[in-house]
């Protein structure tokens, strides 16, 4: 076998000599050279570039049958699973829309949220507005060919123009008084730690609680150094539920990242030296702020069965109502940063989970990248759980599972009475 690929490389070494050899000196010279600079760029974007890793919805932790392509498996899975009693499907809450560096002045762009299209832009004056995407005219979508002029958003079909604050339209080009009660819906809206979220409550009620500001990220300290975006079929509450699951770390965190995020093959023996250990508390946050909870993580890892205390890690993951969840990272010498994940329903079962980082701008960015994509391959074993579970509304727990109780019950303060519920016609498989 060996010989095989000694003879191949000679084989191909011979044919590359032989078709550059009418090649002139200077002109080799230059391909050299064309060589070495894109050396030299790809090595300078994997130690200073942001990383950008954006997963489909049927990319990650589907396995085919013969003859389907991964995106019919991701179809078949969400038809033939049988849905239980589900809980509301969208929670009452701040839901990230977007990034901040995704969206510049007098840009605007459509966002799926909770079922909704959404207009989001930014006016000239920098800050951003939220409304209903569809003009309450004739149904044009204001983010498809709509323009900002100051702080409205102008309709590409007719030309009325809504002012971002209140909604209220302020130009109807062809007609002499624009009526009072011409508005559009806007959402209320804030931007901070780099992201812009909605406030979402099934019954219009304001925001009862706000986002806390990382004074780091807010001060330039910690620089944005890259994020994950996956799509995932399943129920929100799943997605936080993790953090109160602790039995689940220690079986499917446990492997080390090198044996990567597909199930069938993370307990393969050649990775079995390393081994993530994981000391986890889960617990809710007391008044005032009781819609926030905590897990405290306690991160080892072992290689050849030996502690290796250098890559101790300390990660207080602090959840921040139905979607949001700041992950502050300590580290003795490879410093501080978070990573800000965010879960925002697109449709009932279909949830879009973003990481972004923010590290020490001090540092190189390689780190924060390396933490970043060690986060997403354990992240995927998750993703991979849950775009194939079922919710089960009655779930058999032992002792050791108490927390897992305990978090739903702190997570239904999140629905309301009238929150909406999960009926089959919205079932829509067509992603
Ligand atoms: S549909 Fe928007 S102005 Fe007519
Ligand atoms: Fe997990």
């Amino acid at each position: 076998m060996e010989r095989e690929a000694g003879a191949g490389l000679l084989a191909l070494g011979a044919a590359v000599g032989w078709l550059l050899r009418p090649l002139s000196p200077p002109l080799l010279a230059g391909l050299a050279l064309l060589l070495l600079l894109a050396a030299l760029r790809w090595l300078y974007r994997l130690c200073f570039a942001p990383l950008q890793l954006l997963r489909a919805a049927h990319q990650v932790g589907y396995i085919p049958e013969p003859g389907l392509s991964k995106c019919q498996a991701a179809g078949q899975v969400r038809r033939r699973r049988k849905r239980g009693e589900l809980p509301p499907v969208y929670p009452n809450g701040w839901y990230r829309l977007l990034d901040s560096l995704q969206l510049r002045v007098a840009e605007v762009k459509n966002i799926t949220i909770l079922g909704e299209q959404v207009a989001v832009y930014r006016g000239q004056d920098g800050q951003t507005y939220a409304v209903d995407a569809y003009c309450p005219h004739l149904g044009a979508n204001l983010a498809v060919g709509g323009r900002v002029m100051g702080n409205c958003i102008e309709c590409p079909f007719h030309g009325w123009q809504f002012r971002g604050e209140d909604g209220k339209c302020t130009k109807i080009p062809y007609a002499e008084k624009v009526p009072d009660f011409v508005k559009i819906k806007t959402w209320p809206s804030c931007e901070l730690n780099g992201a812009v979220f909605v406030w979402y409550h099934c019954d219009g009620i304001d925001p009862s609680w706000s986002i806390p500001e990382q004074d780091e990220i807010q001060s330039g300290e910690w620089v944005y150094r890259g994020r994950t975006e996956h799509y995932i079929n399943s129920h929100i509450q799943e997605i936080p539920e993790n953090a109160a699951d602790i039995a689940h770390l220690s079986h499917l965190h446990t492997p080390s990242i090198l044996s990567g995020a597909d199930l069938r093959y993370t307990s393969a023996r050649l990775w079995g030296f390393a081994q993530h250990d994981w000391k986890v508390e889960w617990n809710p946050e007391p008044e005032p702020n009781n819609h926030c909870s905590r897990m405290l993580v306690n991160h080892a890892l072992r290689i050849l069965g030996h502690h290796c205390s250098l890559l101790d890690v300390r990660v207080v993951a602090r959840q921040v109502g139905p979607g949001i969840v700041y992950l502050l990272f300590n580290h003795s010498f490879l410093g501080h940063g978070i990573i800000l994940h965010c879960v925002t329903p697109v449709e009932p079962l279909l949830q879009r989970v973003t990481h972004s980082i923010y590290y020490q701008a001090n540092m190189p960015a390689i780190i924060p990248k390396f933490i970043l994509k060690a986060e997403c391959i354990q992240f995927e074993r998750d993703v991979m759980i849950w775009n194939n579970k079922k919710y089960i509304s009655k779930p058999l727990l032992v002792k050791e599972d108490s927390a897992i109780a305990r978090h739903r019950r702190w997570y239904a303060q999140f629905y309301s009475p009238n929150s909406p519920r999960f009926t089959t016609q919205q079932d829509n498989l067509d992603w």
